[in-house]
């Protein structure tokens, strides 16, 4: 019999800061001996371990065994979907979607809805309608849907892939997003009146490093958290070839530091060096720790979408591959949470008008840090903002939300387009990830 011995510590530590000051440090250690299936190692630490399903399979044992056995989520591959739940429209159909819903919660796993809102799979009667005739049918897509499975879901994939590949971080083209730049809201409002309790994500690819593409959707979860748009969640699909973005736990931990749970939502990963990639993917979501779960995309390498690349965890045959006991190991090796996070707020003096304050979040880890810049606006608007960050020991790899000048030493920031005008008393964000320490950064601000 194996022993389980489990220990948190939570140590919080005052540190100060110019006038005003507040400083937590958190550490938090999680030990466990080794679980022996991904959902129970998954668990030591508060996370889930799920895959996607295939209705058609649930008549496979083999299939059916290994899902039974190591996994404790369950998304539907293409049976949520909207071609597959209104094929004709107002005219719904869930028999499909509902199989795997209930042999997943018969099974005691939990279900994440998948996807109310996408430009593939769309049934062709909504390929062929525009306008506001297509947004009707689509807010109506949701609300029967997310009505249909209220309760029952633990968090939806509201909208699936919106935002365009290469450098614009701007909004695909698709008629969903020719109904108005508001459609994405407008369909996380709907799943939020139709199912309260559950969580409504925002679902992406190519989003999992950080680059214009993630920047565009961190930007948007951004302006929704500030405007109250109901947005819990972030989904990274996380389809690889060989490695993981290095900075994939520096993007997941921006997003989290937005207020919002984060998942990898769709893993697969092709290449030589699939073992050491997984592992990397499972260390980054378990050091953040609104990480709350991985999901892979299928079962068996033949049940792959990509199945030539043969990117998942077993074999044709139900074997284990040396990635899953990479996967397993990392579980076990623990969820502790950051290292450490320090989360340090200096307000330079009070502003007047025309004025400013800027305030940072830094959560630091061994080897870097992301920060995230607030800047309010002092008794007038601002037209714009210039900030001085100062980075003794360290080195800035990679920012949003504002204009740099510098890498280390005495940084400046001043607004980009965007960003610029803050109504008196309001505030604006922009943020950055470096290598080595981000402690002092003593922002500054003044309208410009
Ligand atoms: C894929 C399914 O795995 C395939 O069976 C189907 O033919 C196409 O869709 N991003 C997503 C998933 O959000 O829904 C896609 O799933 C893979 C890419």
């Amino acid at each position: 019999m194996k022993l389980t011995s489990r220990s948190v510590s939570l140590v919080p530590i005052v540190s100060t800061v110019a006038a005003a000051a507040l400083g937590a440090t958190l550490v938090v250690t999680a030990t466990a001996n080794a679980a022996t299936t991904l959902g129970a190692a998954a668990a030591q630490s508060g996370r889930y371990y799920g895959t996607a399903v295939a209705a058609g399979k649930l008549g496979d044992s083999t299939y059916v065994n290994i899902l039974n056995t190591e996994f404790n989520m369950v998304t539907a591959e293409n049976e949520m979907k909207w071609d597959a739940t209104e094929p004709n429209r107002g005219q719904f159909t869930y028999s499909s979607g509902d199989r795997i819903l209930n042999q997943a919660v018969s099974n005691g796993k939990r279900v994440r809805g998948h996807a109310l809102l996408w430009h593939q799979q769309e049934p062709g009667w909504a390929q062929r309608m525009e306008g506001s005739d297509l947004r009707q049918a689509m807010l109506n897509h949701v609300t029967q849907v997310a009505t249909h499975y209220r309760g029952k879901i633990y968090a939806w994939d509201v909208v699936n892939e919106a935002f365009a590949d290469g450098g614009s971080g701007g909004r695909r083209d698709s008629n969903l997003q020719r109904t108005g730049n508001d459609w994405i809201e407008a369909a996380f409002r709907a799943a939020r009146a139709a199912d309260p309790a559950a969580k409504l994500c925002y679902n992406d690819y190519n989003t999992d490093g950080i680059n214009a593409k993630s920047t565009g959707v961190y930007n948007m979860v951004r302006d929704f958290k500030s405007r109250g748009v109901p947005i819990d969640c972030v989904g990274f699909q996380a389809h690889l070839t060989n490695n993981a973005p290095s900075d994939m736990r520096a993007n997941l931990q921006r997003f989290a530091d937005l207020g919002v749970d984060v998942q990898i939502t769709e893993l697969d990963i092709a290449g030589a060096n699939q073992a050491n990639a997984y592992a990397a993917v499972t260390k980054a979501c378990l050091a953040v720790t609104r990480c709350t779960g991985i999901t892979v995309w299928g079962i068996r390498d033949t049940d792959s979408w990509r199945r030539g690349e043969n990117p998942l965890l077993f074999t044709g045959s139900g074997a284990k591959k040396p990635a899953y006991n990479a996967v397993l190991d990392a579980l076990n090796a623990g969820g502790p949470g950051p290292t450490t996070t320090t989360t340090t707020t200096t307000t330079s003096n009070d502003p007047g008008p025309g004025d400013c304050t800027a305030s940072v979040s830094l959560n630091q880890w061994g080897e870097g840090f992301v920060a995230t810049v607030k800047v309010t606006a002092g008794s007038s608007a601002l037209r714009g903002w210039r900030v001085t960050t100062t980075l003794s020991n360290g080195t800035v790899t990679n920012s949003w939300g504002a204009n740099r000048s510098g890498t280390s030493g005495t940084v400046n920031w001043t607004n980009v387009d965007y960003n610029g005008s803050v109504p008196a008393g309001q505030s604006t964000e922009f943020g950055f990830q470096g290598a080595g320490s981000g402690s002092g950064l003593n922002p500054t601000c003044a309208a410009s």
